[in-house]
């Protein structure tokens, strides 16, 4: 069966990203002009999934407006003839199928997926985090898709890291079983890098079987407190293989402000509209900033 559902937690706190998000989602940050959030709903729109749900917590009615019409500024822009602007914000507030919940405690990403059950239903759905952004030719999650597809398997999306950056991830543990495919034998929450079973890490994009549900439902709070998915993974692989999937595509942890720095960069030296002026400004800083590598 295709997956038609996306759940979509924005319900941190994220405070590694404070004082931005005091008052809004960080998911609202823009890279470039756009909201992180609408990279990875047009990532999963590519990808066939025509139903979100997002899992808010307190501080996120930005999000809820940014995804709906905006009747004065719509008229406004309309009354300018400012036709390309108005399209442009027209879309956004038609692009998907929107529902929200709420996740009234920020009690950890399994609690917030865990918060989706009944509007999952009883089919395999897709979570996606707005901490990871994945720019590829074929979107991400349509890559994994097509490995569920044809395996009908939970898929999770991996990638290796660097070995002294393991205890910022849930790290798998398993082996090779096809193309950039891995079949997980266990997986271990934010491991000290000499107990990490591998410097494979886990993404922020998941293809889940409703299984995960009952699991959530029961399981006691792991690292820093919180209910972790990666908890749950570890018990639904004891009733079901996990795939691990290595995607291709490049990844930007944008959660954090270096991560948030370096997607801003490239993806703006990626458009056609600035690459030019922004590409000449910035040779010329790191040249009068003496910033080149030995
Ligand atoms: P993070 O741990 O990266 O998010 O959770 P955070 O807590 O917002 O960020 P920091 O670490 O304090 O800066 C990964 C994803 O899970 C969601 C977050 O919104 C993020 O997309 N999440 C996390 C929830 O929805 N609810 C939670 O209780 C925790």
């Amino acid at each position: 069966m295709p997956i038609k559902k996306a759940v979509l937690p924005v319900a941190g706190l994220g405070t590694r990203f404070l004082p931005a998000t005091k008052a809004q989602p960080k998911e609202m940050l823009p890279i470039v002009d756009k909201p992180t959030i609408q990279y990875v709903v047009e990532e999963a729109i590519k990808s066939g999934v025509d139903d979100f749900l997002f899992v808010t917590g307190k501080d996120k009615r930005a999000l809820e407006d940014y995804f709906d019409h905006s009747g004065e500024l719509e008229r406004h822009l309309s009354e300018k003839g400012k036709t390309e602007l108005l399209e442009l914000v027209q879309t956004i507030a038609s692009m998907c199928q929107v529902h929200y919940v709420r996740q009234k405690k920020p009690l950890g990403l399994g609690h917030a997926v865990y918060c989706a059950r009944q509007h999952v239903g009883n089919e395999y759905f897709a979570v996606l985090l707005g901490d990871d952004l994945v720019i590829s030719e074929v979107p991400c999650l349509r890559q994994m898709m097509d490995v569920h597809e044809a395996t009908g398997k939970p898929v999770i999306a991996i990638r290796r890291v660097p070995h002294q950056n393991v205890s910022s991830y849930g790290i798998i543990a398993g082996k090779p079983v096809g193309d950039r495919t891995w079949e997980i034998t266990d997986l271990v929450e934010k491991p000290k890098p000499e107990d990490a079973p591998s410097d494979l890490a886990v993404i922020g994009r998941y293809i889940l079987p409703p299984d995960i549900f009952p699991i959530l439902e029961n399981l006691p709070p792991g690292v820093g407190g919180e209910i972790q998915l990666t908890d749950a993974l570890r018990e639904l692989l004891k009733k079901t293989p996990i795939i691990g999937y290595e995607f291709e595509g490049i990844r930007y942890d944008v959660g954090d402000p270096k991560g948030f720095l370096v997607a801003t960069v490239e993806i703006a030296l990626s458009r056609d509209d600035l690459k030019g002026d922004f590409g000449k400004y910035l040779g010329r800083l790191v040249r009068e900033r003496g910033l080149l590598p030995e």
